[in-house]
């Protein structure tokens, strides 16, 4: 049966096909930005053990978006489906990837683009509605934050490799006003997740109210200053500081101080940024540390990390109306003024760099320039449905995960919004994880 759509609805499903086209095109330029300034040995090289090579990144980029969008959406014949083996994340670990008979880089970037071609054709065809995996362009947005989610996984290979700087950007705004201090979220029901996103990806879902205890989250996220004052306290060799899982992790793997931070022989820190040593710039947000060190360092503090559920309401919930809303500043997409997402910076902004960015009650720099650890393991909400597979989030939830938010300078706008969940193993720091504190208030003060 065919229905005549009215006008309006043709043009609102052409404005989502135009809207789908640039975003798959600003996924690809990141791509190929990130993989044209390398050569073909260093493109093959593993930069460290705890990444692939950028090489099968590219390629396992082309082969998600056949998977779901030329074979699955579009029902066509497979480009290449001898290779599906090679680029499934769970056949082969990260580190012996560069042991596999790999796509070279010319056949990669060859596969990847002969893939984006027949998209074009496939969302041409689609009535973006109708079918699930279609309905308000789902499929194509997934795969637009998969290929965007891989980008800053390369941006993390970049920032392990060794050799000459390849990487490059503007630097981010300075601070444009004073941050500190903490923000009192008083206590009461919010709904948590969503069910009307339609990029959402499924952990994200459904809605949900969660009622959250009043709470005190700081205004800014943990500074290099702060940091460093836990360094040269002896953070890292008080023992009473630290879990016992920390304390473990931090003698075997010898942590010192967060990842790239150099000391030099005059006292002075150093960090090194894509390459470049710089002076450790006291303001920025700290990056690079795991969960197990922002643990010691709140336990320094005397707070501790925000439950996932906290970090949601005090980014998402407005006190003046009571309404749940996409980001801290309100429903308008992230944009320059607002969030350091995007890569278009290559670093974090020093805090107080995006006052237009705050929450109503305060809260700075909640989304971008660093994942903010949370104390919450990978869990479902109540009536979770894996969708479109499972191998996305259900079979990480109850691992030893825990959930970061808000997306770094190195997310993608289109992977990262006040709902987006990200997790990771509480010893990795490769990442662009920092983190902010929170504080349950006493009976006197809630
Ligand atoms: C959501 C960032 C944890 O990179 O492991 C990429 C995203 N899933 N390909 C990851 C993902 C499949 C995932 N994280
Ligand atoms: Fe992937």
């Amino acid at each position: 049966m065919t229905i005549a759509h009215p006008n309006a609805d043709r043009t609102e499903t052409e404005r989502l096909r135009d809207t789908i086209a640039a975003t798959l095109t600003r996924a690809r330029q990141r791509t190929l930005a990130l993989t044209d300034c390398v050569d073909e040995a260093e493109l093959a090289a593993q930069h460290s053990p705890l990444m692939s090579p950028l090489v099968w990144d590219l390629a396992h980029i082309g082969n998600q978006e056949e998977l779901w969008l030329v074979r699955d959406v579009g029902g066509r014949e497979a480009v290449r489906a001898d290779i599906d083996e090679l680029y499934d994340a769970f056949r082969h670990a990260r580190s012996d990837r560069p042991g596999l008979p790999l796509l070279d880089p010319r056949q990669a970037r060859g596969y990847a683009g002969t893939v984006r071609d027949k998209v074009w054709d496939v969302l041409e065809r689609s009535p973006l509605r109708g079918d699930e995996l279609v309905t308000g362009g789902f499929a194509f947005g997934m795969i637009a934050q998969h290929e965007q989610q891989h980008d800053e996984t390369m941006l993390a290979t970049h920032q392990l490799r060794a050799g000459a700087p390849v990487l490059s950007a503007p630097a981010p705004p300075a601070a444009a006003t004073a941050v500190r201090g903490e923000v009192v979220i008083p206590a009461g029901e919010f709904v948590m997740g969503t069910s009307t996103d339609p990029w959402a990806l499924d952990n994200e879902r459904p809605a949900h109210p969660v009622d959250v205890a009043a709470f005190a989250i700081d205004a800014a996220p943990v500074s290099n200053a702060q940091y460093l004052a836990f360094v040269e306290d002896s953070g890292y060799d008080r023992r009473e500081l630290w879990s016992a899982r920390g304390w473990s992790h931090r003698r075997e793997a010898g942590l010192t101080a967060p990842q790239f931070w150099e000391r030099d022989s005059d006292g002075q820190w150093w960090r090194r940024v894509f390459g470049v040593r710089r002076p450790l710039r006291p303001q920025q947000p700290v990056v690079h540390v795991c969960w197990f060190e922002a643990e010691a360092y709140a336990n320094w503090a005397g707070k501790r990390l925000p439950t996932e559920a906290e970090w949601e309401k005090a980014a998402r919930f407005d006190p003046t109306t009571g309404r749940t809303r996409a980001y801290p500043w309100g429903d308008t997409e992230p944009g320059p003024g607002t969030a350091n997402l995007g890569q278009r910076h290559l670093e974090p902004a020093e805090i107080g760099a995006y006052p237009a960015g705050a929450s109503p009650a305060g809260v700075h720099q909640l989304m971008g320039d660093i994942w903010e650890w949370t104390s919450s393991e990978f869990h479902p909400y109540p009536g979770f449905r894996a969708f479109p597979y499972r191998e996305y989030s259900e079979v990480f939830f109850g691992g030893d995960y825990r959930v970061l938010r808000g997306g770094s300078f190195g997310t993608d706008p289109v992977a990262c919004r006040g709902t987006f969940r990200n997790w990771d193993h509480p010893i990795r720091r490769q990442i662009f994880s920092g983190f902010r504190l929170a504080r349950t208030l006493g009976p006197e003060e809630a």
